[in-house]
C-alpha cells in the first residue's frame, strides 16, 4: 500500500492463479457474475474477477458493512460508485488494470483517478502519441528512442489517464487538449494540476511508476474553489466539499439536466476529435489494434 495526502492505493497481483480467481468469483455479486461471464477473453476476465474482489475487500473494511450489501452504480461514463444497503457510500475509489498489475486508490471523500500501465512495445504507438499527447508532450516523445520513448509516453499517458479518470468522463475527454506540467514531465513525483477549461478545481498529481510499471493517482486537491468561473462548459461549478458517492451525485445532476445537453459539450467535441484522428490512422494502416474497443464505444455514444 501506497499513501499519499489522504489517497490510499493498494496493488492488486494479477498473474494467473486458479485457486486466487476462483476465491475472488465468489466475492462478486449477480450481475458482476454475469458480466464476469461475458468476458471473451481470460486476461480481460480474470482482471476484472480479482481487482473487483479486492475492492470489495478493502471497501467492506472501511466501510465495516458486509460484502452482500455492497453494490456497484456507474456514472455516465462508466466511472463506478459504491452503495451499501442500496444507499450512497462515503467513500471515494477509482481501479485501473493492466497486464499482472492492478491499482486500486481509495479516500474518504473527493474525486480520484488511478492509471497504470505495463511499458509494452506497441505498434500503436504513433497513433497514441497523436491522439492523447499535447504537441510539447509529442516533441519530447517523438525526439526520445528506444525504452526511453516508450518511458517517457507510459509516464506521460497515465498521468493523463489519472486525471481523467479522476474527472470522470474517461476517454470522452480528449486527452491531447491538456499538458503534464513541465515539473513532472522533467522528473518530479508530484504536482499540482489545473484543467485549462477548470482552472478553478485544484487537482494533486503523483506519479506511482517503478520498473514494473508506469502509474499515477490524481486527486481533487481541498482547496479547489467551489464555483469559480472557468469550470467546463455546463458544468454546475459548485461541487460539495465532503462527499457521499460524489460520482453518483454527478450522475444524478446529468440524469436531471436531460442526459447529453450542457456538460457534454466539451466532450462531445473531444470524442469526435478522437475519433477522427483515431479513424484516419486505422485507415492508412488498416488496423485499429487496442483502440478497437474504446473507439467502437465512443462511436456508439456519438
Ligand atoms: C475509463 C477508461 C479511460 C479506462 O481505460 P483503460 O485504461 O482501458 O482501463 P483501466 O484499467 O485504467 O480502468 C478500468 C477501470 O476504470 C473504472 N472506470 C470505468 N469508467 C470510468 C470512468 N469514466 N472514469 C473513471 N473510471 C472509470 C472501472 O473501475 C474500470 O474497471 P472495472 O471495469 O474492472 O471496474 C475507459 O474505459 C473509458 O473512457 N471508458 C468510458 C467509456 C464511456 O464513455 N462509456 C460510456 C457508456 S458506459
Amino acid at each position: 500500500m501506497t499513501k499519499t495526502g489522504t489517497v490510499t492505493v493498494a496493488h492488486v497481483d494479477l498473474t494467473p492463479l486458479t485457486a486466487r480467481e476462483t476465491e475472488a468469483r465468489r466475492w462478486l455479486d449477480e450481475p458482476e457474475r454475469e458480466r464476469w461471464g461475458r468476458y471473451l477473453k481470460d486476461g480481460p476476465r480474470r482482471r476484472f474477477a480479482l481487482c473487483r474482489a479486492a475492492l470489495r475487500a478493502i471497501l467492506c473494511g472501511r466501510l465495516g458493512c458486509r460484502n452482500e450489501h455492497l453494490t456497484f452504480g456507474a456514472s455516465r461514463h462508466g466511472k463506478p460508485f459504491a452503495r451499501v444497503r442500496g444507499e450512497p457510500a462515503p467513500v471515494s475509489f477509482n481501479v485501473s488494470h493492466s497486464g499482472e498489475h492492478g491499482l486500486i486508490a481509495f479516500a474518504p471523500d473527493g474525486r480520484l483517478g488511478v492509471d497504470v500501465e505495463e511499458r509494452v512495445a506497441r505498434r500503436d504507438l504513433d497513433v497514441l502519441i497523436e491522439a492523447v499527447l499535447g504537441p510539447d508532450e509529442q516533441a519530447e516523445v517523438r525526439s526520445a528512442e528506444g525504452r526511453r520513448k516508450i518511458h517517457l509516453f507510459f509516464g506521460l499517458w497515465t498521468a493523463k489517464e489519472a486525471l481523467i479518470k479522476a474527472q470522470g468522463q474517461g476517454l470522452a475527454f480528449d486527452m491531447s487538449r491538456f499538458e503534464i506540467p513541465l515539473a513532472m514531465r522533467r522528473g518530479a513525483k508530484t504536482s499540482p494540476f489545473r484543467f485549462p477549461e477548470a482552472p478553478g478545481i485544484r487537482w494533486c498529481l503523483v506519479d506511482l511508476s517503478d520498473e514494473r510499471f508506469a502509474a499515477a493517482v490524481a486527486y481533487e486537491s481541498r482547496d479547489s474553489v467551489d464555483g469559480e468561473s472557468g469550470t467546463l462548459a455546463g458544468d454546475t461549478g459548485r461541487r460539495p466539499r465532503s462527499t457521499l458517492a460524489q460520482e453518483e451525485v454527478l450522475h444524478r445532476k446529468h440524469v436531471e439536466s436531460g442526459g447529453e445537453k450542457g456538460l457534454d459539450r466539451v466532450a462531445r467535441g473531444a470524442r469526435d476529435r478522437f475519433v477522427e484522428v483515431v479513424e484516419r490512422r486505422v485507415q492508412k494502416r488498416g488496423n485499429a489494434g487496442q483502440l478497437a474497443k474504446p473507439l467502437e464505444q465512443l462511436k456508439q455514444g456519438r
